[in-house]
């Protein structure tokens, strides 16, 4: 088995965060006798102060050349003066574009161990299991016309979607059901919007593939209310890509910490992985960033680009395994006392790779015998 891997370790703790996961990924190619390669390229405020494009055209053919790409995060205030297009945003935003990822999963579990780090009432919580299904291509992301027109003091963007744009992202919100809780939430705001209107239309017309699949539809603003007040009511949540951006960070309110929430951008020649968390500019460079959105991420990589099911659920596994165990840091501490005894970046990292060895190890010696 080999696995060409380009790592994006971007801006602020991107770079702590990724060393883990690569520390994890080596973990399993060692165990497993596969053999993973790594090669490390700049993008985001890295790539601006290093040649002045947020995403180099070397980033991007390696990226292209690869089997996966794992991401960091990009941006922080030092580059919020530069033009938008050379934004570091703008880097991830093209990269998402040029590898065609236009699905972009989000999960959000609720890990029993770590009840108290949700505001939410442990009983609302409990096994709340849900994936944002958000489309990374359209809407108002990339719609055109838009512009900020200083002439005539105004600025406009443009939310589109086409038949094709809905149809897919669609697919895979059904096929994601399939293999989960078969129920499907179409999130939009079709009272106001046409885009919404026509989203629901096509859903509701792919959803006749998928009669084994129940499919309900829900306003974004009362839906927003809803998934946090009574999470465990859904299981697959598909809708545009603002819509999904925001849903996935209130999301995160279920799993207790927007450190923990991973991602997988698919439906093109190569998959991108990245943490849902930014770049956390305030707590860059002190080793006290959560690692498991990061190393999720790269379990969602041998998932979905390796088709490696066991070594994606075994990384899976020794994260819940190491959230059992207590490993926290300082975004999972509770108390201001808890949170001077929170464990560093290296040492959570090093937990999930020393469990997910031991893990595969047995398993292996199991199906030696
Ligand atoms: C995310 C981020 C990005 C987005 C930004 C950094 C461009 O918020 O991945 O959710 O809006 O998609
Ligand atoms: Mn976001």
């Amino acid at each position: 088995m080999r696995l060409r891997i380009t790592v994006l370790p971007g801006d602020g703790i991107g770079p702590e965060v990724t060393t883990q996961a690569v520390q994890v990924l080596r973990t399993v190619a060692d165990v497993c006798g596969y053999n993973f390669e790594f090669t490390t390229r700049l993008i985001g405020g890295a790539a601006v102060e290093d040649s002045g494009h947020p995403l180099p055209k070397k980033t991007l053919d390696t990226c292209l050349e690869s089997d996966a790409v794992l991401l960091g995060a990009v941006g922080g205030p030092q580059f919020d003066g530069l033009a938008p297009h050379l934004r570091p945003e703008a880097g991830l935003l093209a990269i998402r574009q040029a590898l065609g990822c236009y699905a972009n999963l989000r999960p959000a579990i609720a890990h029993e161990s770590i009840a108290d780090c949700s505001p939410l009432r442990p009983e609302v919580r409990r096994g709340a299991d849900v994936l944002i299904v958000r489309e990374l291509l359209g809407g108002l992301y990339f719609g055109e016309p838009r512009a900020l027109d200083e002439e005539h003091r105004s600025a406009y963007n443009t939310m589109r979607y086409s038949e094709h744009e809905i149809e897919r992202i669609a697919r895979v919100a059904f096929e994601a059901a399939r293999e989960r809780k078969k129920k499907v939430t179409s999130v939009d705001k079709a009272n106001v919007l046409e885009t919404s209107r026509f989203w629901r239309t096509v859903v509701t017309r792919v959803a006749k593939d998928y009669p084994d699949v129940k499919l309900e539809h829900a306003l974004v603003d009362s839906f927003a209310m809803q998934l946090i007040t009574t999470p465990t009511r859904y299981d697959v949540v598909v809708t545009e890509n603002l819509f999904g951006d925001i849903l996935s960070d209130e999301a995160a309110v279920i799993s207790g910490s927007l450190g923990l929430l991973s991602s997988a951008s698919i439906g093109g020649p190569v998959g991108l992985y990245e943490p849902v968390h930014g770049s956390a500019p305030d707590i860059a460079g002190k080793g006290i960033a959560n690692p498991l959105g990061a190393i999720a991420s790269a379990a969602m990589l041998l998932r979905y680009s390796a088709k490696l099911i066991g070594e994606a659920d075994g990384i899976e596994a020794a994260i819940r395994n190491t959230l059992d165990a207590g490993y926290r840091t300082a975004d999972l501490a509770t108390s201001e006392a808890t949170k001077k005894r929170a464990n560093t970046t290296e040492q959570v990292g090093a937990r999930v790779a020393e469990t997910v060895s031991d893990m595969l190890n047995r398993r292996m010696a199991y199906h030696a015998v």
